[in-house]
């Protein structure tokens, strides 16, 4: 059964969706553990009642986290909610010959390219566009720049909505998306998408 990590920083509410679905779903991939670059972040909570184990580290210490993942030793990792860039060393821990991607995904909260790095709900909410997204994709060196594997868009409507009217309707969503990517990793249907061109 391929095994999986969590990296979050914060509240966990993708975190849940993740190991919800493996919980409801008889699936066939494991989350093994949580780590965490926060001594006690939200997430604990959420990895506990899910009995999954939870790790910190250091958050600039990439050696701890090589560590972990030497000790857990998975073959995904997906960020949700983990604020920090990877180096190259932990990305190459997640290289896939094969397909030539990090097997690292990521959740963010925009229809990148637009509105990449920190604080994407308010770059998007106090622009001039009428709509935002979410961006599921797989992690390159860059800051949001990797394959896009699945994006849905949502309309703003200021005079009605505010920037947490928005969040929460987003949030949403990215749960829906990472529970859609964990299971075209169960179908093996992921890098289908990669080999139909149909990643951007
Ligand atoms: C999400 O909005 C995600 O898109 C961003 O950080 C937030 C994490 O939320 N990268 P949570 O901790 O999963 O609730």
């Amino acid at each position: 059964m391929p095994k999986a990590v969590i990296l979050a920083s914060g509240q966990g509410s993708n975190a849940q969706a993740i190991l919800k679905r493996l919980a409801v779903g008889n699936m066939s991939l494991e989350v093994v553990a949580v780590l965490s670059d926060k001594k006690n972040p939200g997430v604990k909570e959420k990895a506990d009642f899910f009995q999954t184990p939870f790790e910190s580290f250091h958050f600039d210490n990439f050696n701890e986290l090589l560590g972990l993942l030497k000790k857990y030793n998975p073959e995904w990792a997906f960020l949700a909610g983990y604020m920090k860039i990877l180096p190259k060393k932990i990305l190459e821990y997640f290289y896939d010959s094969t397909y030539k991607v990090y097997r690292v995904l990521n959740i963010h909260p925009s229809l990148l390219p637009s509105f990449p790095g920190l604080n994407a709900y308010e770059q998007a909410y106090y622009s001039l566009s009428d709509q935002s997204g979410i961006t599921l994709h797989f992690v390159d060196e860059g800051v949001d720049t990797g394959p896009i594997l699945f994006q849905k868009s949502f309309l703003i409507d200021r005079a009605k909505e505010t920037l947490e009217d928005i969040k929460k309707k987003g949030q949403k969503i990215e749960h829906e998306l990472y529970t859609q990517a964990i299971e075209s990793i169960e179908t093996g249907h992921i890098f289908n998408l990669l080999n139909q061109g149909r990643v951007k």
